[in-house]
């Protein structure tokens, strides 16, 4: 069990901000694309072998030895000794664990340093997650210390059958070694794991005491056991199956004896080389870090140079970032926004296009299909980066515009876009080759959604430069709309997952925003003609909206079903983006009604079942009262802190019994960060 009880405010180290305890569902350890996802989704990090997002096992181990005796801190192996785990801390780019064992402490951290993903984004999106072991001396005698980390294939294959090769690139101030498959059949496959590409383990050559080697993990942790991993060589006898003799990557560092209270510290990276992420109607596109470097060691090498100002910038932000969430929306608030933000940047892969010359961004609807860039699944995540990286947000919307206006030509499948609405989704990942005959269309919702985005990109931004090419389309979706409503009739919106709802009131008040959000972007043009086309016919329906929608103290959740509620999550955009149609008693009616259904950890979705979703929560959170958003905030947090349902943050869960229900690891998480957008504390500039 984890010490609950020490404190229930933790100190972010070195600085004033603080975050509540929080035992999460699973904690992210290396979270850095969907192809580099693993957690440890247990109290204690030696509970369990820690997880790909899926929930695959991925045989990690570290090991630690005080005066010759093991104890195993993470993962399981045959080691039965374990240390006692203190402190566990998600911050938003990392995780610390406090172990102490035998009079010795152990400070494990994983930093992702993914935080300037606006104003540098190949550095920020470089593969690379920082681990820092700091050992010290606590009971005022001097121990003897050694500790190991291993990592084998499992994290790089479909199926443990697979045939992996392990290597060791060379480098001049690192000690790197790598493991993949023997085929490396590049974007060979649509499954959630990645079997191409290598994954790697680098650590500083000249640190005192270290020791490297690739062999099978028994071999490995005996030798290390037995104190004897020093003698121990790698293993040339060839490929195998990653789980013949499992292969691992390992390292140990022997800190030597430690006087009391002498701090010792080792470092090491691991890194995903993923060599191609996407290929995107017949291009194919590297990871964006590919492109600035020639190889995977040029960049490691160069991540370490810049490891210490990496981590110090890391740490800053996640104290800056705490500080701002904590004020908006209190240490709960804070602490749930944290947990998610990994798993927000962990759900893109930046790319290079080399047809246009520029980076690319996509993001993965990770676990409920795999689709590229889902338009409704953006949209919920959209908040995070509408506070802190709307460029490369941008970057993400830039193929859809392109997939939707048919320039996928000039990539080499001609697939023409036929539709008067937005798309839904581009491929499944890592593929984008969708024709338009086979999309999940939901055409009200993503074409609202698109309008509504652009809308927000351009007051943080400022610039339409980017849409030159895509006004007629633009004016297509916005006539779509205006076709479509005030009813949208048998229109599939983004909640299917909880089966049809025709004459949807929420997505009709999306259609209403979204007309309003163009006629926004329209001014900003300088066409004050369309603009006012589109926000009287916005501000024309809002009288039948009120008029269908009205159930007493609430709006339905169909124009055509008296007595029933549901969240009007849409609203926040008028909010967000300073609009007009609505009038403010519609939000207040709203609030006040979502709190009358209040159960243990949260309000349901709608009045069909007692199901929430996390981002539609704190959408409608954000649009009420302090206390209304923090009655909501305290539900959900204490879903996070108690569900059984060990699965990275799910989105989708019970507010009775607290349990997901399906869904997780989505970076639809960002959409906890709509608190950010409608307080007087957003920082960021608004042109609007
Ligand atoms: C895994 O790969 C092996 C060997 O290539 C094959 O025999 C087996 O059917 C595969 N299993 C799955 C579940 O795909
Ligand atoms: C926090 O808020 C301050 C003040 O608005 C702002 O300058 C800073 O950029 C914000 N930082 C983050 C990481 O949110
Ligand atoms: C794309 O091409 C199809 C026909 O092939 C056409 O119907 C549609 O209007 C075109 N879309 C745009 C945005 O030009």
């Amino acid at each position: 069990m984890l010490q609950h009880a020490v404190a229930a405010l933790a100190f972010v180290a070195g600085s004033s901000a603080r975050l509540q305890t929080l035992r999460p569902p699973c904690t992210p350890l290396d979270v850095a694309s969907p192809y580099q996802s693993t957690w440890s989704c247990a109290d204690n990090l030696f509970d369990e072998s820690p997880r790909f997002w899926t929930g695959e096992l991925l045989e990690m181990v570290g090991l630690m030895q005080v005066d010759s005796k093991t104890f195993r801190f993470m993962g399981v192996n045959n080691v039965a000794a374990t240390p006692v785990q203190k402190e566990l801390q998600v911050a938003p780019t990392s995780t610390t664990y406090v172990f102490e064992a035998a009079g010795v402490r152990l400070t494990l951290s994983f930093v992702t340093p993914a935080t300037d993903l606006d104003m540098d984004i190949v550095m920020a999106s470089r593969p690379v997650t920082h681990l820092t072991f700091d050992v010290v001396s606590v009971d005022g005698s001097p121990h003897n210390v050694q500790v190991y980390f291993d990592s084998p294939a499992f994290g790089v294959v479909n199926n443990k059958s697979e045939v992996v090769t392990w290597s060791r690139p060379e480098s001049t101030s690192l000690a790197v070694m790598q493991i993949g498959s023997k085929e490396q059949h590049l974007l060979g496959a649509q499954t959630d794991l990645i079997n191409w590409g290598y994954s790697m383990i680098a650590a500083p050559a000249q640190q005192a005491g270290l020791h490297t080697v690739m062999h099978s993990a028994e071999e490995c942790q005996a030798a290390f056991a037995a104190g004897k991993y020093t003698q121990l060589k790698d293993d040339e006898s060839g490929p195998r199956a990653a789980s013949d003799r499992r292969p691992v990557l390992s390292v140990a560092w022997d800190f030597g004896k430690l006087q009391p209270e002498q701090a010792s510290m080792r470092t090491m990276m691991l890194a995903l080389n993923q060599v191609m992420s996407i290929r995107f109607f017949g291009t194919e596109m590297p990871p964006l870090w590919l492109h600035h470097w020639d190889s995977a060691v040029d960049m490691l090498e160069a991540s370490h140079q810049r490891r210490d100002g990496d981590v110090a910038r890391a740490s800053m932000f996640d104290k800056e970032l705490i500080e701002n969430l904590t004020v908006a929306g209190g240490t709960k608030y804070a602490t749930l926004a944290s947990l998610a933000y990994r798993q927000v940047t962990g759900g893109t892969q930046a790319v290079w296009n080399p047809v246009k010359e520029e980076p690319w961004v996509f993001m993965k609807e990770i676990s409920s299909d795999g689709d590229v860039s889902t338009v409704d699944v953006i949209f919920p995540a959209f908040p995070m980066f509408h506070y802190l990286y709307p460029e490369y947000f941008r970057l993400i919307m830039v193929p859809l515009l392109v997939y939707g206006a048919n320039e996928t030509k000039q990539y080499g499948m001609d697939i023409p876009y036929n539709k008067a609405w937005a798309p839904h989704h581009l491929g499944t990942w890592p593929i984008c080759d969708l024709p338009a005959n086979k999309q999940e269309d939901m055409p009200v919702e993503e074409s609202a959604d698109m309008l509504i985005m652009i809308a927000g990109l351009h007051k943080v931004q400022g610039s339409l430069d980017y849409l030159s090419a895509y006004w007629p389309m633009l004016d297509s979706w916005a006539d779509f709309i205006v076709s479509s409503l005030p009813d949208p009739g048998n229109q599939l919106c983004t909640d299917d997952f909880e089966g049809p709802s025709p004459h949807n009131t929420n997505l009709a008040a999306k259609g209403i925003v979204g007309l309003e959000a163009y006629a926004q972007v329209l001014d900003a043009n300088g066409d004050a003609a369309r603009a006012e086309k589109y926000r009287q016919a916005a501000f024309g329906f809002v009288g039948q909206w009120e008029a269908m929608g009205r159930d007493g103290d609430h709006y339905r959740i169909q124009f055509n079903l008296p007595g029933t509620w549901s969240m009007k999550y849409n609203l926040l955009w008028q909010k967000v983006l300073g609009l007009k149609a609505f009038p403010q008693d519609v939000f207040d009616r709203e609030a006040a009604y979502y709190q009358t259904k209040l159960e243990t950890c949260g309000v349901p979705l709608d009045n069909r079942h007692l199901y929430t979703k996390t981002d539609w929560s704190l959408w409608t959170a954000s649009i009420g009262t302090q206390d209304q958003f923090e009655a909501i905030v305290n539900g959900m947090f204490k879903f996070a802190n108690t569900t059984t349902s060990r699965v990275p943050f799910s989105d989708w869960y019970d507010v009775s019994t607290c349990e997901a229900k399906g869904f997780r690891a989505r970076p639809v998480q960002g959409g906890l960060f709509a608190k950010m957008l409608v307080n007087a504390g957003n920082h960021l500039t608004v042109y609007a």
